[in-house]
């Protein structure tokens, strides 16, 4: 029969991969519960109006990279493509912000959103995100910078660039706007279809597009930085100076305009060399109006949201060395053997030991051969001899050598004991 396969985009973690995959998610837990973070766990699947309104009608998100569908019920659903208007969503649904003024909430999983798939963009994609409301103070801003860039060493990534920029406020963003849109008009044959149409939808996105042409078009195009007010200013310069108290390295970039059209002031990247400059592997920044343009009260709100599959790609340790491997592997030759192995085995394992054992009846050097490949640490040999005498061979698959030992549960995990002390001592 024909076999079926996963869509396009779409990517399975396999158990080989899981591995570094859940010490990113132990780190990322760690780091940000110490930062004063709270897991909150949202749906998959939202009304597309939250999307539309959140993100922004004109960006490319909700233009046509959104799953978006009609269900039964004739709603218009949608697969969340980031979870900031999700985790906004519930944080006014539930008046969290009536509990406590600050919210600091952060959350791990899938996002969807149907882009080209290449090397490091899919059509699922994990994140890791995380969003403080609640304080528009620009020490927050820079702390979550740190939180981050602490984070990334956590894992290994001892360089990423971090970019930070600051895009204005509904006071002083409006008049670079009418800046760009005067630069960029008399410019209209340069730039893509999409861009001609951005001049009068969305200006700024202009200095997002890859395409050559269009990217010289804004090259001497007014620069935000000299639009600011007086206060978005201040906010930004303290926000560079706080991260200096900490010397997190950065550089500005002011013609990063971020992809989504809530930002206001801070935004900040972290980009590497491996990934190429359109390839960051963090986005984010202040959005101080959603939550009121949601529906909610006025509350100031940062976050920034990590690409998973981006990080692990990024990591000086690969998936190989998490790899998971049973500490013990019970050869067993013989119907009786395989009794009392299946008996001890199973019994180990209640007492959180990993172990794995053959069912198959097979040779002892097949089995030998499996624990090996399994990278087990030890193995217990028993065949009818071992029977006879109530006592298996207990090898050290590192060094190769065997010693008896009682076919009980105490004598098996006190050897591993003893023989771990040995090596510990040696150390
Ligand atoms: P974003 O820049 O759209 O921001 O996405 C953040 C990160 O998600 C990107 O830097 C990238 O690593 C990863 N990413 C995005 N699209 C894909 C894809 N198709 N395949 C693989 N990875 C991808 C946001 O989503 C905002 N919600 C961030 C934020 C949180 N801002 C404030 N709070």
């Amino acid at each position: 029969m024909e076999t079926i396969s996963a869509i396009r985009g779409f990517k399975d973690i396999l158990p080989a991969e899981a591995g570094q995959w859940l010490f990113v998610e132990e780190q990322a837990r760690r780091v940000f519960h110490a930062f004063g973070f709270r897991d909150i766990r949202i749906p998959i699947l939202e009304k597309t109006e939250l999307f539309a309104r959140g993100i922004g009608e004109s960006t490319d998100i909700v233009e046509k990279e959104m799953y978006t569908f009609t269900d039964r019920g004739d709603e218009s659903l949608t697969l969340r493509p980031e979870a900031t208007a999700s985790i906004l969503r519930a944080y006014i649904e539930h008046a969290l912000y009536a509990t406590d003024p600050v919210a600091r909430l952060y959350t791990i999983g899938p996002m969807f959103r149907r882009e080209r798939p290449q090397k490091g963009r899919y059509r699922q994609f994990y994140q890791i995100d995380a969003e403080i409301l609640g304080l528009d103070d620009p020490r927050v801003d820079a702390e979550l910078i740190l939180m981050l860039t602490h984070f990334l060493k956590a894992v290994g990534l001892t360089n990423p660039h971090v970019e930070i920029n600051s895009l204005g406020c509904p006071v002083c963003r409006p008049g670079f706007r009418s800046a760009v849109v005067a630069h960029l008009q008399g410019r209209e044959e340069e730039l893509c279809g999409d861009c001609r149409r951005r001049i009068d939808t969305n200006p700024l996105r202009v200095f997002d597009c890859k395409i050559e042409s269009c990217r010289a078009a804004v090259e001497h195009a007014p620069r935000l930085a000299d639009f600011l007010c007086d206060a978005c200013r201040v906010h930004f310069g303290t926000v560079q100076e706080s991260l200096g108290l900490f010397c997190v390295p950065f550089s500005i970039n002011d013609r990063m305009v971020r992809g989504l059209d809530y930002y206001t002031r801070t935004t900040f990247e972290v980009t590497t060399d491996v990934l190429g400059a359109q390839n960051a592997v963090v986005g984010g920044g202040r959005y101080d109006g959603l939550v009121q343009q949601l529906g909610g009260p006025d509350i100031p709100g940062i976050g920034f949201a990590i690409g998973f599959e981006r990080l692990v790609s990024l990591m000086p340790r690969v998936a190989e060395d998490f790899r998971r491997t049973p500490a013990l592997f019970i050869a067993a030759l013989g119907a009786e053997a395989q009794k009392i192995a299946f008996e001890l085995a199973n019994r180990l394992r209640l007492n959180n030991v990993e172990v794995e054992m053959d069912y198959a009846g097979k040779s002892l050097k097949s089995q030998m051969k499996r624990a090996d490949k399994l990278g087990c640490r030890y193995a217990l040999i028993i065949g009818d001899r071992e029977i006879a005498e109530k006592s298996g061979v207990f090898r050290d698959l590192r060094n190769s050598t065997q010693t008896p030992v009682g076919l009980d549960l105490a004598s098996i995990t006190g050897k591993m004991e003893a023989l771990q002390r040995g090596v510990e001592d040696l150390v």
